[in-house]
Parts: structure tokens; C-alpha cells; sequence
């Protein structure tokens, strides 16, 4: 038998094989289909009509680094594109973005290595950068929810988000004492989340526990629940100066290969009283998202981290991808994941494509 004879008899009708076969030949094949997906593909009118996720100026939420002084904006080698601001920079970054439909920011403060110390103690400054730099965005632009971190790393001399003992390990009690301090500063300058990022465990009921007895019932947990010990997050401690001095973060963030781990971690969050669940880094960890999605009625957050931003500008750069498409699909994947609000870097090449 020929090829074609076999094909022919195992495969095909003879008008399918005239068709694919012999392209001028047109003849409708016989038998219809009994659906063609590719009906609703075929205009841009219709695509849009049918198409499933979407991302909104709202579901993203802006990384801002903070610097002293006025009128300063420092780049950062493994981000371009985004710069270490002063405050009057980032309100009026964050007021521009807040009128195209952004309705939150984060804060990191960039700490004056002198003000670094190994308990921290810069981290519930009542005057420090952080304090004074909620207190006059608040002021600025009051109708903006503004995030802050509750970690220790930015202000220790080691780098590490916890407090160290002798033997080098982070302790998690004591750590909790600092991250309550923390939270209390940043609430009476008028934060809307306090956003807990160290990985301690019981932190999220410490901390709510501390803001309901001050009054600050009103002022959200938004818990970094399922933070991974993730490479990703080299750019972010080149912006923020922070070198660990010693060991890994591995004792207490969680190992990228488990999922019912963080999965545990967010439902501890959950009922310890957090507001929002994230997820961290994001789109290695879709599959987390997606679980976590069946798991909570909780709205989740996912953070495009650093890394993630990094890679894609390099290839941009190098002339290999577009890192604005890069960057749609790649959020677009995010919230199609499952999650509600995205921190990402990439929100002003975003905000360009919606
Ligand atoms: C601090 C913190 C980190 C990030 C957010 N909060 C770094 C870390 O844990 O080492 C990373 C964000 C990014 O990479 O964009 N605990």
C-alpha cells in the first residue's frame, strides 16, 4: 500500500485528505464540525466579548523605595526603569498613577546604613523615613490604600527579617515583640494594610491582637502567607542595600518545591485573622495561586517580584522580547491564577496596554 492509500484508510475521508492535501482545491468537507472554537476567535469585537480575565488599573499595586531628602531619584543597576525616590517624588508618581486608576501603593524604606543596628530598633521609629513618609502621602493623597512591610531586614546590620541569637538563628517570639512595634508605628501614622513579610509563625493574631487593644481595628493584615525562599529576590535587596551578612533565609521562608505547605500557612493567616492572603514570588508559583484560589474566600494577592521584573528587562534590552507584552501576559496569567491584586514593578508599561 502507498502512504497516501494508508493514510487515506486509516485517517481520513477522501474529501478531508483532498483539502488538507491539495491546498487549490476548496471543497467544504462533509461533515461539519460540531463545534468550531475558532468562531469566536475571529474579530477583535468578539474576542473581547468572550474573553475571560481581565486586568484593571486596580488589581495592581505599586513598589515604591524611599529615600531621604528631596527632589532625588536614584536608579537602582538591577531595575532599570525604576529609581529609589524621595517622598515628594513618589507623591507625585504616586498621584499621577493614582489618576489612572491605581488604587494602592507599597513603601520600602532605604535605611542609612549608620541607622542600621542588630535589634532593629529603627524599624518603629516614630520619626524615622517610614514614619514620616506614610504620615505625608496620607496627607497628600488620602484616598490612596497605602501598604507597608512588617520585616525586620531593611533595618538590621545582618539583613535577616528576624532578630539573631548567639548561635546565629533567627529567634520567632522575640521577632514578633518587634514586628507588633512595627506595626503600632506604622498604624498610628495611618497605614491602611500592614503587610507582615518575615515568616514567623503566629505573627498575623500577634499583630492583629495588638492594633484591635490600640484602637486600630480598621487598619488590615495583608500577610505575606506564603513567601518562598526564592532567588528572585536579588534586585530587590540591591535596591534596598540590604546584604545578608550571614546564612540563608531558608529557616523561615518556605522551600519553592511545596505547595500543601503554603497552602497550610495561608489557612493559619487565614484564621489567624489576615485580610488578604499573598502569595510570593508569582509566576513561578501560579500552581500555589490556583490552590489557594479553591481553598479561601479570601481575596489573594501575588507579588511580581523584583526578579521577575529584572529578567524580563534584560531580555528586553538584549533585543529578544518585548518586555511590555512580556509583562500583559504576564500579569494576566497572574490574576487568571486566581489572584485579586497584584504588586508589580512593570505597572506603568501595564497601565499603557489596558
Ligand atoms: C522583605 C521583603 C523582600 C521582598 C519584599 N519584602 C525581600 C526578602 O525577603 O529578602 C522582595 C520583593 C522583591 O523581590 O521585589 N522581607
Amino acid at each position: 500500500m502507498t502512504i497516501f492509500a494508508r493514510l487515506k484508510n486509516q485517517f481520513l475521508s477522501y474529501e478531508r485528505y483532498m483539502v488538507i492535501i491539495h491546498p487549490m482545491i476548496t471543497t467544504p468537507i462533509q461533515y461539519p464540525f460540531p463545534i468550531r472554537l475558532r468562531r469566536n476567535r475571529q474579530s477583535e469585537s468578539i474576542r473581547k466579548i468572550v474573553q475571560e480575565t481581565h486586568l484593571r488599573p486596580s488589581d495592581l499595586t505599586v513598589p515604591f523605595f524611599i529615600i531621604e531628602g528631596e527632589k532625588k531619584g536614584v536608579p537602582i543597576d538591577c531595575m532599570p526603569g525604576v529609581e529609589r525616590l524621595t517622598v515628594d517624588l513618589v507623591i507625585r508618581e504616586a498621584a499621577q498613577l493614582h489618576e489612572r486608576g491605581i488604587q494602592s501603593i507599597c513603601l520600602f524604606p532605604v535605611i542609612d546604613p549608620a541607622l542600621k543596628s542588630w535589634e532593629a530598633e529603627e524599624a518603629w521609629n516614630p520619626k524615622g523615613l517610614l514614619a514620616r513618609a506614610i504620615r505625608r502621602i496620607k496627607q497628600e493623597i488620602p484616598t490612596l490604600c497605602v501598604i507597608t512591610d512588617v520585616a525586620l531586614d531593611p533595618f538590621t546590620i545582618h539583613g535577616h527579617d528576624g532578630l539573631v541569637n548567639e548561635k546565629g538563628e533567627i529567634v520567632n517570639d522575640a521577632t514578633i515583640e518587634r514586628l507588633i512595634q512595627m506595626a503600632l508605628m506604622q498604624a498610628e501614622a495611618g497605614i491602611d494594610f500592614v503587610a507582615p513579610s518575615d515568616m514567623m509563625d503566629g505573627r498575623v493574631s500577634a499583630i492583629r491582637g495588638a492594633l484591635d487593644r490600640q484602637g486600630f481595628e480598621n487598619v488590615g493584615i495583608l500577610s505575606y502567607s506564603a513567601k518562598y525562599a526564592s532567588v528572585l529576590y536579588g534586585p530587590f535587596r540591591d535596591a534596598l542595600d540590604v546584604k545578608l551578612q550571614f546564612g540563608d533565609k531558608k529557616t523561615y521562608q518556605m522551600d519553592p518545591a511545596n505547595v500543601r505547605e503554603a497552602l497550610l500557612e495561608a489557612q493559619l493567616d487565614e484564621e489567624e485573622g489576615a485580610d488578604i492572603l499573598m502569595i510570593k514570588p508569582a509566576t513561578f508559583y501560579l500552581d500555589v495561586i490556583a490552590k489557594l484560589r479553591e481553598q479561601t474566600k479570601r481575596p489573594i494577592a501575588a507579588y511580581h517580584v523584583s526578579g521577575e521584573y529584572a529578567m524580563v528587562i534584560a531580555a528586553h534590552q538584549m533585543g529578544y522580547l518585548d518586555a511590555g507584552k512580556v509583562f500583559y501576559e504576564a500579569l494576566l496569567s497572574i490574576k487568571r491564577a486566581g489572584a485579586d491584586m497584584i504588586f508589580t514593578y512593570a505597572a506603568k508599561q501595564v497601565l499603557d496596554r489596558m
